[in-house]
């Protein structure tokens, strides 16, 4: 009998759920073929949903931020060792190191976010980066005018940098937001690297101060 009871109530709630999910869905419908029934809605498909791009960038950049972050301070924190160096809070008989695939430790925080750029990049017209005035690797290095003058804007206030851009006739929105040294690791790691030490003597990085930025491409013309 109960099992009856609580078995009607279900169908009723599935056929409730069902209702509003498809009303759901055809007013989402109606609200995409309106804003879009412009004509020239190819150029933001993304304003047409609804979301500014440039919304979306701060959203990707916040998941791209905390990933990072809970990895340093998860993972690479509870290694015993950090580029040679004995971690007092270490856990794990484990080193974070460049040199990862040659010796036996796990990526820094910077390379595994790079590692995951590479895939997230392969083939889409949406690209993400680290870059930076005093880069250690090349790929990291500001090449277009946009990214240099985005990059020099960013180290001089220290916000992040917004705007559109067009790239071989493709249409972009494009964010540069700041990388601090926040921790004192940052700052003595980068300091005495031998390829920064090489190419920026004269640069020494100091607490607080903007290393670099992360760089977002929401591509406009087409859903990515
Ligand atoms: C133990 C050394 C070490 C620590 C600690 C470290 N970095 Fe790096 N960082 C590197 C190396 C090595 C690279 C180049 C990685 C690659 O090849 O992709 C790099 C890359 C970067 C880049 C991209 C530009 C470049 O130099 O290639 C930025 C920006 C950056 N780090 C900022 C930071 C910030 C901010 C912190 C602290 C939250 C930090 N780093 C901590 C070693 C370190």
């Amino acid at each position: 009998m109960l099992a009856q009871r609580s078995s009607n109530w279900f169908s009723r709630f599935k056929a409730r759920t069902i209702a509003f999910f498809s009303m759901a869905i055809a007013v989402c419908f109606l609200a995409v073929s309106c804003a879009g029934g412009g004509g020239s809605s190819s150029s933001t498909p993304v304003a047409a949903a609804g979301i500014p791009p440039e919304i979306v960038a701060d959203y990707v950049h916040t998941v791209m931020a905390a990933d990072r972050t809970a990895y340093t301070k998860h993972v690479v924190n509870r290694l015993k060792k950090l580029e040679g160096k004995e971690k007092p809070d270490g856990v794990l008989d484990a080193e974070a190191t460049e040199s990862w695939q040659q010796t036996d430790g796990i990526p820094l925080p910077a390379q595994m976010f790079r590692l995951g750029s590479e895939i997230a990049s392969d083939g889409s017209p949406f690209t993400y980066n680290l870059i930076s005035t005093w880069n250690i690797n090349d790929n990291h290095a500001p090449k277009t005018e946009f990214e240099k003058k985005a990059m020099d804007t960013v180290n001089e206030t220290g916000e992040p940098y917004k705007e559109y851009q067009e790239v071989g006739g493709k249409k972009y929105f494009s964010a540069l937001y700041p990388d601090k040294a926040v921790a004192e690791a940052c700052v003595s790691c980068h300091n005495t690297h031998p390829i920064h030490l090489e190419r920026f003597p004269d640069k020494v990085f100091e607490m607080g101060e903007v290393m670099g930025g992360v760089i977002i491409n929401i591509p406009l013309d087409e859903a990515a």
